[in-house]
Protein backbone atom coordinates (compact mmCIF):
# COMPACT_ATOMS: atom_id res chain seq x y z
CA UNK A 1 0.00 0.00 0.00
CA UNK A 2 1.79 3.12 -0.85
CA UNK A 3 2.61 6.00 2.04
CA UNK A 4 1.17 5.81 5.53
CA UNK A 5 -1.84 4.33 6.26
CA UNK A 6 -4.87 6.50 7.46
CA UNK A 7 -6.26 6.00 11.05
CA UNK A 8 -8.20 8.68 11.96
CA UNK A 9 -10.17 11.64 10.88
CA UNK A 10 -11.45 14.27 13.56
CA UNK A 11 -13.74 17.03 12.05
CA UNK A 12 -15.09 19.68 14.12
CA UNK A 13 -17.61 22.55 13.50
CA UNK A 14 -18.02 21.74 9.63
CA UNK A 15 -21.36 21.88 8.33
CA UNK A 16 -23.46 19.38 10.23
CA UNK A 17 -21.00 17.77 12.05
CA UNK A 18 -20.21 19.30 15.03
CA UNK A 19 -18.10 16.60 17.10
CA UNK A 20 -16.85 13.34 15.28
CA UNK A 21 -13.51 11.18 15.65
CA UNK A 22 -13.93 8.49 12.82
CA UNK A 23 -11.25 5.40 12.79
CA UNK A 24 -10.45 4.28 9.30
CA UNK A 25 -9.72 1.28 8.08
CA UNK A 26 -9.10 -0.42 4.23
CA UNK A 27 -12.75 -0.10 3.25
CA UNK A 28 -14.96 2.55 5.22
CA UNK A 29 -18.83 2.31 3.94
CA UNK A 30 -20.75 5.34 5.05
CA UNK A 31 -24.65 4.46 5.33
CA UNK A 32 -27.06 6.34 7.02
CA UNK A 33 -30.49 8.82 6.21
CA UNK A 34 -31.12 11.59 3.94
CA UNK A 35 -29.78 14.71 5.30
CA UNK A 36 -27.43 12.54 7.90
CA UNK A 37 -23.83 14.13 6.73
CA UNK A 38 -22.51 11.41 4.62
CA UNK A 39 -21.88 13.97 1.65
CA UNK A 40 -20.64 16.86 4.17
CA UNK A 41 -18.28 13.82 5.73
CA UNK A 42 -17.21 13.46 2.33
CA UNK A 43 -16.93 17.56 1.88
CA UNK A 44 -14.73 17.17 4.93
CA UNK A 45 -12.29 14.94 3.16
CA UNK A 46 -12.32 16.60 -0.37
CA UNK A 47 -11.34 19.99 2.10
CA UNK A 48 -8.58 18.90 2.99
CA UNK A 49 -7.81 18.17 -0.85
CA UNK A 50 -8.05 21.66 -1.72
CA UNK A 51 -6.05 22.99 1.12
CA UNK A 52 -2.75 21.28 0.21
CA UNK A 53 -3.74 22.08 -3.43
CA UNK A 54 -3.19 25.85 -2.18
CA UNK A 55 -7.31 26.27 -3.45
CA UNK A 56 -9.04 26.66 0.30
CA UNK A 57 -10.08 30.18 -0.84
CA UNK A 58 -11.94 28.74 -4.04
CA UNK A 59 -13.25 26.07 -1.91
CA UNK A 60 -14.63 28.29 0.07
CA UNK A 61 -16.15 30.44 -2.08
CA UNK A 62 -17.85 27.61 -4.64
CA UNK A 63 -19.62 25.64 -1.61
CA UNK A 64 -21.51 29.36 -0.52
CA UNK A 65 -18.34 31.30 1.82
CA UNK A 66 -17.44 30.34 5.52
CA UNK A 67 -20.45 31.14 7.03
CA UNK A 68 -22.20 27.93 4.54
CA UNK A 69 -19.40 25.74 5.87
CA UNK A 70 -19.23 26.76 10.08
CA UNK A 71 -22.12 24.45 11.59
CA UNK A 72 -24.83 27.07 12.25
CA UNK A 73 -26.00 27.13 15.90
CA UNK A 74 -22.41 26.50 16.67
CA UNK A 75 -21.23 28.25 20.03
CA UNK A 76 -17.79 28.41 18.33
CA UNK A 77 -17.21 29.89 15.20
CA UNK A 78 -14.38 27.85 14.40
CA UNK A 79 -14.17 24.28 12.08
CA UNK A 80 -10.99 22.00 13.10
CA UNK A 81 -9.95 19.17 10.73
CA UNK A 82 -7.31 16.49 11.54
CA UNK A 83 -5.93 13.79 9.70
CA UNK A 84 -3.76 11.43 11.27
CA UNK A 85 -1.71 8.43 10.21
CA UNK A 86 1.29 6.47 11.42
CA UNK A 87 3.52 8.25 12.78
CA UNK A 88 2.37 11.97 11.26
CA UNK A 89 -0.66 14.00 11.88
CA UNK A 90 -2.18 17.14 10.62
CA UNK A 91 -4.42 19.94 11.87
CA UNK A 92 -5.48 22.84 10.52
CA UNK A 93 -8.61 25.39 12.43
CA UNK A 94 -10.27 27.76 10.23
CA UNK A 95 -11.87 30.64 11.46
CA UNK A 96 -13.85 33.25 9.68
CA UNK A 97 -12.15 36.21 8.01
CA UNK A 98 -13.10 38.74 5.98
CA UNK A 99 -15.90 38.98 3.25
CA UNK A 100 -16.66 35.48 4.32
CA UNK A 101 -13.78 34.04 3.60
CA UNK A 102 -11.90 31.25 6.10
CA UNK A 103 -8.47 31.46 7.40
CA UNK A 104 -6.17 29.74 9.58
CA UNK A 105 -6.36 30.23 12.92
CA UNK A 106 -3.71 27.30 13.04
CA UNK A 107 -2.04 24.52 10.71
CA UNK A 108 0.22 22.48 12.90
CA UNK A 109 1.89 19.19 11.80
CA UNK A 110 2.96 16.37 13.87
CA UNK A 111 5.08 13.79 14.69
CA UNK A 112 4.37 10.88 16.84
CA UNK A 113 7.71 9.01 17.48
CA UNK A 114 7.64 5.45 19.59
CA UNK A 115 10.58 6.46 22.24
CA UNK A 116 8.60 9.68 23.26
CA UNK A 117 5.23 9.87 25.12
CA UNK A 118 4.26 13.53 23.93
CA UNK A 119 3.96 13.93 19.89
CA UNK A 120 6.06 17.01 18.83
CA UNK A 121 4.46 19.93 17.43
CA UNK A 122 5.35 22.10 14.45
CA UNK A 123 2.88 25.38 14.20
CA UNK A 124 3.55 26.49 10.41
CA UNK A 125 2.02 29.62 10.86
CA UNK A 126 -1.50 31.78 11.81
CA UNK A 127 -3.73 34.01 10.13
CA UNK A 128 -2.63 32.80 6.80
CA UNK A 129 -5.13 32.42 4.27
CA UNK A 130 -3.45 28.80 1.93
CA UNK A 131 -1.72 26.67 3.38
CA UNK A 132 2.06 26.72 4.72
CA UNK A 133 2.63 22.94 4.25
CA UNK A 134 4.57 23.35 0.93
CA UNK A 135 7.01 26.13 1.86
CA UNK A 136 10.26 23.90 1.52
CA UNK A 137 11.88 23.61 5.41
CA UNK A 138 15.11 22.84 5.85
CA UNK A 139 14.81 19.28 6.79
CA UNK A 140 16.63 16.35 4.83
CA UNK A 141 12.99 15.03 2.52
CA UNK A 142 10.79 17.97 3.91
CA UNK A 143 10.59 16.83 7.32
CA UNK A 144 7.25 16.23 8.60
CA UNK A 145 5.63 19.03 6.60
CA UNK A 146 6.72 16.95 3.58
CA UNK A 147 5.23 13.92 4.93
CA UNK A 148 2.18 15.03 5.57
CA UNK A 149 2.13 16.52 2.32
CA UNK A 150 2.07 13.54 0.76
CA UNK A 151 -0.10 12.58 3.08
CA UNK A 152 -2.61 14.78 2.28
CA UNK A 153 -1.86 14.52 -1.52
CA UNK A 154 -2.95 10.81 -1.43
CA UNK A 155 -6.59 11.73 0.03
CA UNK A 156 -8.70 12.01 -3.30
CA UNK A 157 -12.51 12.76 -3.78
CA UNK A 158 -13.47 11.68 -7.14
CA UNK A 159 -16.84 12.26 -8.78
CA UNK A 160 -18.22 11.09 -11.81
CA UNK A 161 -22.20 11.76 -11.30
CA UNK A 162 -21.82 14.29 -14.04
CA UNK A 163 -23.05 12.54 -17.90
CA UNK A 164 -24.82 15.91 -19.49
CA UNK A 165 -23.96 16.68 -22.87
CA UNK A 166 -21.14 18.75 -21.65
CA UNK A 167 -19.87 16.48 -19.11
CA UNK A 168 -15.99 16.72 -18.61
CA UNK A 169 -15.55 12.96 -19.38
CA UNK A 170 -16.90 13.99 -22.68
CA UNK A 171 -14.72 16.91 -23.53
CA UNK A 172 -11.55 17.10 -26.08
CA UNK A 173 -9.10 17.25 -23.65
CA UNK A 174 -4.77 17.32 -24.24
CA UNK A 175 -3.18 14.63 -25.03
CA UNK A 176 -0.60 15.49 -22.39
CA UNK A 177 -2.99 15.30 -19.29
CA UNK A 178 -2.44 11.96 -17.98
CA UNK A 179 -0.53 11.82 -15.40
CA UNK A 180 -3.27 11.18 -13.11
CA UNK A 181 -6.77 10.21 -13.92
CA UNK A 182 -8.69 14.00 -12.39
CA UNK A 183 -11.27 13.69 -10.10
CA UNK A 184 -13.87 14.53 -12.47
CA UNK A 185 -12.17 12.18 -14.91
CA UNK A 186 -12.37 14.87 -17.28
CA UNK A 187 -9.11 13.42 -18.69
CA UNK A 188 -9.92 10.06 -18.89
CA UNK A 189 -9.55 9.85 -22.99
CA UNK A 190 -5.99 11.36 -22.27
CA UNK A 191 -5.22 8.93 -19.57
CA UNK A 192 -6.41 5.62 -21.22
CA UNK A 193 -4.78 6.59 -23.85
CA UNK A 194 -1.61 6.05 -22.50
CA UNK A 195 -2.16 3.47 -20.26
CA UNK A 196 -3.14 1.66 -23.27
CA UNK A 197 -0.10 2.80 -25.58
CA UNK A 198 2.79 2.32 -22.81
CA UNK A 199 5.31 0.45 -23.12
CA UNK A 200 5.21 -0.72 -19.21
CA UNK A 201 3.62 -4.29 -18.85
CA UNK A 202 1.69 -2.71 -15.78
CA UNK A 203 0.19 -0.11 -17.90
CA UNK A 204 -1.17 -2.55 -20.80
CA UNK A 205 -2.16 -5.44 -18.16
CA UNK A 206 -4.48 -1.80 -16.09
CA UNK A 207 -6.04 -0.93 -19.66
CA UNK A 208 -6.67 -4.71 -20.54
CA UNK A 209 -8.55 -5.04 -16.91
CA UNK A 210 -9.84 -2.22 -17.10
CA UNK A 211 -11.88 -2.83 -20.53
CA UNK A 212 -12.66 -6.68 -19.27
CA UNK A 213 -14.31 -5.28 -16.26
CA UNK A 214 -16.49 -2.70 -18.26
CA UNK A 215 -17.06 -5.50 -21.07
CA UNK A 216 -18.39 -7.62 -18.05
CA UNK A 217 -21.34 -4.96 -17.15
CA UNK A 218 -21.83 -3.86 -20.74
CA UNK A 219 -21.41 -7.04 -22.80
CA UNK A 220 -21.18 -5.01 -26.09
CA UNK A 221 -18.61 -3.07 -25.24
CA UNK A 222 -16.17 -4.17 -27.37
CA UNK A 223 -12.49 -1.53 -26.86
CA UNK A 224 -11.75 2.41 -26.70
CA UNK A 225 -10.84 4.30 -29.70
CA UNK A 226 -8.10 6.80 -28.52
CA UNK A 227 -6.48 8.31 -31.29
CA UNK A 228 -5.06 12.12 -30.53
CA UNK A 229 -6.05 14.34 -32.93
CA UNK A 230 -4.84 17.88 -34.50
CA UNK A 231 -3.11 20.12 -31.54
CA UNK A 232 -2.54 16.62 -29.80
CA UNK A 233 -5.86 16.93 -27.93
CA UNK A 234 -7.92 13.66 -27.38
CA UNK A 235 -11.38 12.33 -27.09
CA UNK A 236 -13.22 9.27 -25.76
CA UNK A 237 -14.61 7.39 -28.44
CA UNK A 238 -15.52 3.82 -28.07
CA UNK A 239 -16.65 0.35 -30.34
CA UNK A 240 -19.34 -1.80 -29.91
CA UNK A 241 -18.98 -5.97 -30.75
CA UNK A 242 -19.76 -7.02 -34.09
CA UNK A 243 -19.59 -3.74 -35.97
CA UNK A 244 -16.70 -1.40 -36.95
CA UNK A 245 -18.38 2.02 -36.41
CA UNK A 246 -17.11 4.40 -33.79
CA UNK A 247 -19.19 5.87 -31.33
CA UNK A 248 -19.06 9.39 -29.45
CA UNK A 249 -18.96 9.02 -25.16
CA UNK A 250 -22.19 11.05 -26.12
CA UNK A 251 -23.43 7.41 -27.12
CA UNK A 252 -22.80 5.46 -24.54
CA UNK A 253 -25.40 5.48 -21.91
CA UNK A 254 -24.87 7.18 -18.70
CA UNK A 255 -24.58 4.17 -16.49
CA UNK A 256 -21.85 2.54 -18.52
CA UNK A 257 -19.90 6.16 -18.82
CA UNK A 258 -20.30 6.19 -14.84
CA UNK A 259 -18.71 2.54 -14.86
CA UNK A 260 -16.25 3.66 -17.44
CA UNK A 261 -14.66 6.29 -14.84
CA UNK A 262 -15.30 4.02 -11.87
CA UNK A 263 -13.46 0.85 -13.45
CA UNK A 264 -10.78 3.14 -14.49
CA UNK A 265 -9.95 4.59 -11.46
CA UNK A 266 -10.25 1.82 -9.36
CA UNK A 267 -8.03 -0.23 -11.49
CA UNK A 268 -5.56 2.09 -12.30
CA UNK A 269 -1.56 1.11 -11.49
CA UNK A 270 -1.06 4.05 -9.42
CA UNK A 271 -3.83 4.14 -6.90
CA UNK A 272 -4.43 7.17 -4.29
CA UNK A 273 -3.57 6.28 -0.71
CA UNK A 274 -7.16 7.16 -0.14
CA UNK A 275 -10.37 6.44 -2.81
CA UNK A 276 -13.06 8.59 -1.84
CA UNK A 277 -16.55 8.11 -3.85
CA UNK A 278 -20.09 9.45 -2.59
CA UNK A 279 -22.95 7.27 -4.12
CA UNK A 280 -20.64 5.90 -6.86
CA UNK A 281 -24.00 3.30 -7.16
CA UNK A 282 -25.57 5.98 -8.81
CA UNK A 283 -27.66 4.65 -11.92
CA UNK A 284 -25.91 1.29 -11.90
CA UNK A 285 -28.24 -1.95 -12.59
CA UNK A 286 -27.13 -4.52 -9.85
CA UNK A 287 -25.01 -6.50 -11.53
CA UNK A 288 -23.07 -3.70 -12.41
CA UNK A 289 -23.23 -2.98 -8.35
CA UNK A 290 -21.71 -5.80 -7.76
CA UNK A 291 -19.13 -5.84 -9.93
CA UNK A 292 -18.35 -1.92 -8.35
CA UNK A 293 -18.17 -3.85 -4.99
CA UNK A 294 -15.72 -6.62 -6.11
CA UNK A 295 -13.57 -3.37 -7.51
CA UNK A 296 -13.48 -1.85 -4.29
CA UNK A 297 -12.66 -5.01 -2.24
CA UNK A 298 -9.42 -5.55 -4.85
CA UNK A 299 -8.53 -1.78 -4.70
CA UNK A 300 -8.34 -2.01 -1.04
CA UNK A 301 -5.40 -4.24 -1.01
CA UNK A 302 -3.69 -1.44 -2.14
CA UNK A 303 -5.02 1.05 -1.03
CA UNK A 304 -7.58 2.71 1.79
CA UNK A 305 -11.47 3.31 0.39
CA UNK A 306 -14.17 5.47 1.74
CA UNK A 307 -17.35 5.51 0.20
CA UNK A 308 -21.04 7.01 1.13
CA UNK A 309 -23.87 4.90 -0.37
CA UNK A 310 -27.66 4.30 -0.26
CA UNK A 311 -27.41 1.05 -2.31
CA UNK A 312 -28.44 -2.16 -0.48
CA UNK A 313 -27.31 -4.43 -2.76
CA UNK A 314 -23.60 -2.66 -2.61
CA UNK A 315 -23.80 -2.39 1.41
CA UNK A 316 -24.83 -6.61 1.09
CA UNK A 317 -21.44 -7.15 -0.68
CA UNK A 318 -19.19 -6.08 2.44
CA UNK A 319 -18.89 -7.31 5.77
CA UNK A 320 -20.09 -5.45 8.83
CA UNK A 321 -16.56 -4.10 10.16
CA UNK A 322 -16.64 -2.57 7.10
CA UNK A 323 -19.38 0.16 7.66
CA UNK A 324 -20.19 3.53 9.71
CA UNK A 325 -23.60 4.06 10.34
CA UNK A 326 -24.12 8.39 10.04
CA UNK A 327 -26.94 9.41 12.45
CA UNK A 328 -28.75 12.76 13.19
CA UNK A 329 -28.68 13.52 17.15
CA UNK A 330 -29.95 16.54 18.21
CA UNK A 331 -29.34 18.23 14.68
CA UNK A 332 -25.78 17.03 14.48
CA UNK A 333 -24.10 14.18 12.59
CA UNK A 334 -23.00 11.01 14.79
CA UNK A 335 -20.80 8.43 13.26
CA UNK A 336 -20.56 4.69 14.87
CA UNK A 337 -19.27 1.43 13.72
CA UNK A 338 -22.08 -0.99 14.35
CA UNK A 339 -20.82 -4.50 16.85
CA UNK A 340 -20.03 -7.22 14.78
CA UNK A 341 -20.17 -9.30 17.89
CA UNK A 342 -24.15 -8.21 18.87
CA UNK A 343 -24.64 -9.14 15.74
CA UNK A 344 -23.41 -12.18 15.05
CA UNK A 345 -26.36 -14.23 15.53
CA UNK A 346 -28.78 -11.87 12.87
CA UNK A 347 -26.04 -12.06 10.71
CA UNK A 348 -25.57 -15.75 10.40
CA UNK A 349 -29.57 -15.67 8.81
CA UNK A 350 -29.35 -12.33 6.91
CA UNK A 351 -27.37 -9.99 5.26
CA UNK A 352 -26.02 -6.91 6.25
CA UNK A 353 -28.42 -4.99 3.92
CA UNK A 354 -31.32 -7.07 5.73
CA UNK A 355 -30.45 -5.90 8.96
CA UNK A 356 -30.15 -2.38 7.58
CA UNK A 357 -33.77 -2.40 6.36
CA UNK A 358 -34.91 -4.16 9.36
CA UNK A 359 -33.14 -1.22 11.16
CA UNK A 360 -30.65 -3.59 13.25
CA UNK A 361 -27.82 -1.03 12.56
CA UNK A 362 -29.23 2.45 13.09
CA UNK A 363 -29.05 5.03 10.43
CA UNK A 364 -33.08 5.31 9.80
CA UNK A 365 -34.54 8.73 9.72
CA UNK A 366 -35.32 10.05 13.12
CA UNK A 367 -37.67 12.80 13.88
CA UNK A 368 -35.99 15.94 15.38
CA UNK A 369 -37.81 18.11 17.72
CA UNK A 370 -38.03 21.23 16.78
CA UNK A 371 -37.79 24.62 18.75
CA UNK A 372 -41.27 25.54 18.98
CA UNK A 373 -42.17 21.76 19.38
CA UNK A 374 -43.69 20.61 22.80
N1 LIG B 1 -23.59 24.84 7.96
C1 LIG B 1 -24.39 23.86 8.41
N2 LIG B 1 -24.67 23.75 9.73
C2 LIG B 1 -25.46 22.76 10.20
N3 LIG B 1 -26.01 21.81 9.42
C3 LIG B 1 -25.76 21.86 8.10
C4 LIG B 1 -24.93 22.88 7.52
N4 LIG B 1 -24.88 22.67 6.19
C5 LIG B 1 -25.64 21.58 5.94
N5 LIG B 1 -26.15 21.08 7.08
C6 LIG B 1 -27.02 19.90 7.24
O1 LIG B 1 -26.48 18.86 6.47
C7 LIG B 1 -27.53 18.20 5.78
C8 LIG B 1 -27.02 17.62 4.49
O2 LIG B 1 -26.14 16.59 4.82
P1 LIG B 1 -25.52 15.66 3.71
O3 LIG B 1 -25.59 16.28 2.36
O4 LIG B 1 -24.17 15.24 4.19
O5 LIG B 1 -26.52 14.42 3.78
P2 LIG B 1 -26.30 12.94 3.22
O6 LIG B 1 -26.14 12.03 4.38
O7 LIG B 1 -25.24 12.93 2.21
O8 LIG B 1 -27.71 12.66 2.59
P3 LIG B 1 -28.13 12.00 1.17
O9 LIG B 1 -28.20 10.54 1.44
O10 LIG B 1 -29.46 12.59 0.89
O11 LIG B 1 -27.11 12.37 0.16
C9 LIG B 1 -28.57 19.25 5.55
O12 LIG B 1 -29.85 18.66 5.53
C10 LIG B 1 -28.43 20.16 6.74
O13 LIG B 1 -29.31 19.72 7.77
MG1 LIG C 1 -25.20 12.77 0.16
Amino acid sequence: MPGQPLKQIQIEGFTSIRSATVDLGRVNILVGANGAGKSNFVQALAMLGRIVDGELGLFVGLNGGGSALLTHGSATSRIRLELDADPNSYEAVLVPGANDELIFDSEVVRHHESSRREPSDQLLGRGHRETLLSTPTAEPGGGTAGHVLDLLRGCKVYHFHDTTADAPVKRMVPTADNLRLSPDAGNLAAYLYRLGSSSDVADQAAYRRIVGAIALVAPFFRDFVLQPEGNDRIRLRWQQQGTDGVFSANQMSDGTLRFVCLATLLLQPDLPALVVLDEPELGLHPFAIVQLASLLRQASTRSQVLIATQSVTLMNQFEVSDLIVVERKDGASSFSRPDPDALEAWLTEYSLGELWEKNLLGGRPTHEESATDD
